[in-house]
């Protein structure tokens, strides 16, 4: 730390007015607050490029306040030789980021607005030595070469790992240019054996985490996945890829806890949200969803796996023109549970199956066939869902012959076929109780498949 600052003072000298302005924040806002280092001007950063060995910082006044960390000290990855417009800027960013989270005190790294750097696959590791922000305000692009990633995870491209108290936000594009993986998927091209795809942003191990203001792009595969992780929000994310895009889920939950993601709008050829086992505590708020597959609890209980989900509330979303909105989706022969599941005031327009529970979920070529266990499904409430059907089956409880669904609650609900007309509702294995008023009326208590 005394090195790093001595650094500084030392990068400062012939910049009088820098110096004093330095000073004086020094003295008032600690040892290695850094606020009014900001003074230098664009002249004294070009200088400062391609001086890679040091540790490079500058106020995060000049670019923008947030989060009340104004005195953060910001490391650019242009100040480590990441230049934009299309060359490999894979190693500046490694190098900006081992600067960042080696620092001892709150930091900053930044991607400056206004250029597009490409990533191959990168790993931004921890633990830092304090907390740590990345502003993306420009562009980050995935390199189109899918040999990149050989002797690699394929399912990652940009990884934070094991990484406390961060935050990623900024305002700009993280843009996966997914075109030439979907080409390979065997989902669009059946002679192409099932692979991985990288997932844009993956974040494992994250305890404390806030992600905000990005633009989540054209992913290869899922597009933003929290694994293994703890009290996290997530706001203001925007997703988009085509409706035809194979597999680009939104935003995928695996094994956390405490998440909650609000304000996000997801356009995509898959899940908009998926929250699959070892999940609870997860709230998802104003979202806005479709095209895409909806909301979905699962898959779950693939392969005889053991899945645990709970404590899921879906409040306020709008669908539209989703192949599902609310679903919960199990495979056969799975054990475990999903359970304490709410899902209230929702919009659906011209949705397949607005509320659907499928435990006869099978993603394969082989028909699954029936099973002697399952993933138990109980108390879902679902509340104030409105608006249009697209496919006969406004509601569809499609539960398991040996463990039937319990605990669902149906309140205010009101659901008919696009274009007119009424809808209906399909029950198979399901105990539920109504409250309010419910269209279209659930089907007679049914314990067989009919
Ligand atoms: C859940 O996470 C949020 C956001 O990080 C945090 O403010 C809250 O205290 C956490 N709740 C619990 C019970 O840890
Ligand atoms: C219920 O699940 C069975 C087994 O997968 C399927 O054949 C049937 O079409 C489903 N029913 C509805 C209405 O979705």
């Amino acid at each position: 730390m005394i090195l790093l600052f001595s650094l500084l003072i030392l990068s400062f000298e012939g910049f009088s007015s820098c110096v004093a302005d330095f000073d004086q924040d020094v003295s008032s806002l600690g040892a290695f607050s850094l606020h009014g280092v900001g003074a230098y001007a664009a002249g004294f950063y070009e200088e400062m490029e391609g001086d890679e060995g040091d540790l490079l910082v500058r106020s995060i006044d000049q670019i923008r306040n947030f989060g009340g960390r104004s005195n953060e000290k910001v490391v650019s990855v242009e100040d480590y030789g990441a230049k934009g417009g299309g060359a490999d800027d894979t190693m500046a960013f490694e190098k900006a980021w081992n600067a960042a989270c080696s620092s001892d005190s709150p930091v900053s790294l930044l991607i400056p607005k206004g250029n597009t750097y490409l990533l191959k696959p990168i790993t931004f590791s921890g633990p830092c030595n304090s907390d740590i922000s990345v502003m993306i305000e420009g562009t980050i692009e995935a390199s189109s070469n899918p040999s990149d990633w050989n002797g690699k995870n394929q399912r990652l491209w940009i990884y934070f790992n094991k990484v406390n108290n961060l935050a990623v936000l900024g305002g700009g594009t993280i843009n996966g240019n997914g075109k030439v993986w979907w080409q390979k998927s065997c989902k669009v091209d059946k002679s192409q054996p099932c692979k991985d795809a990288p997932t844009a942003l993956t974040f494992n191990a994250c305890n404390w985490l806030r992600v905000e203001s990005l633009n989540v792009i054209n992913s290869q595969q899922i597009h933003v996945e929290f694994e293994n992780s703890k009290n996290i929000i997530v706001s203001s994310i925007s997703i988009s890829a085509p409706g035809n895009s194979p597999n680009t889920d939104g935003i995928h939950v695996t094994r956390t806890q405490n998440i909650t993601i609000n304000h996000c709008t997801i356009a995509t050829g898959d899940d908009c949200i998926s929250i699959v086992t070892g999940s609870q505590d997860v709230h998802a708020n104003n979202i806005i969803c479709g095209p895409g597959h909806g909301i979905s609890i699962g898959s779950l209980g693939a392969k005889g796996s053991i899945a645990q989900v709970s404590g899921v509330t879906v409040d306020t979303a709008q669908f539209s023109g989703t192949s599902n909105g609310v679903r919960i989706k199990t495979w056969q022969g799975g054990k475990g549970y999903a359970k304490n599941i709410v899902f209230k005031n929702i919009e659906m327009s011209n949705v397949k199956n607005p509320i659907i529970i499928d435990q006869n979920y099978c993603d394969s070529k082989k028909p699954c066939g029936q099973q002697k266990s399952a993933v138990q499904v109980s108390n879902v409430q679902y509340s104030n869902i409105k608006g249009t059907s697209a496919s006969k089956f406004a509601i569809n409880f499609n539960c398991s012959k040996s463990f039937p669904c319990s605990g669902i609650v149906l309140e205010d609900i009101d659901l008919v076929k696009n274009g007119g007309g009424s809808a209906k509702s399909f029950c198979a294995n399901v105990k539920w109780s109504k409250e309010g008023t419910v269209i279209p009326p659930p089907c007679a208590l049914q314990l067989e498949d009919a």
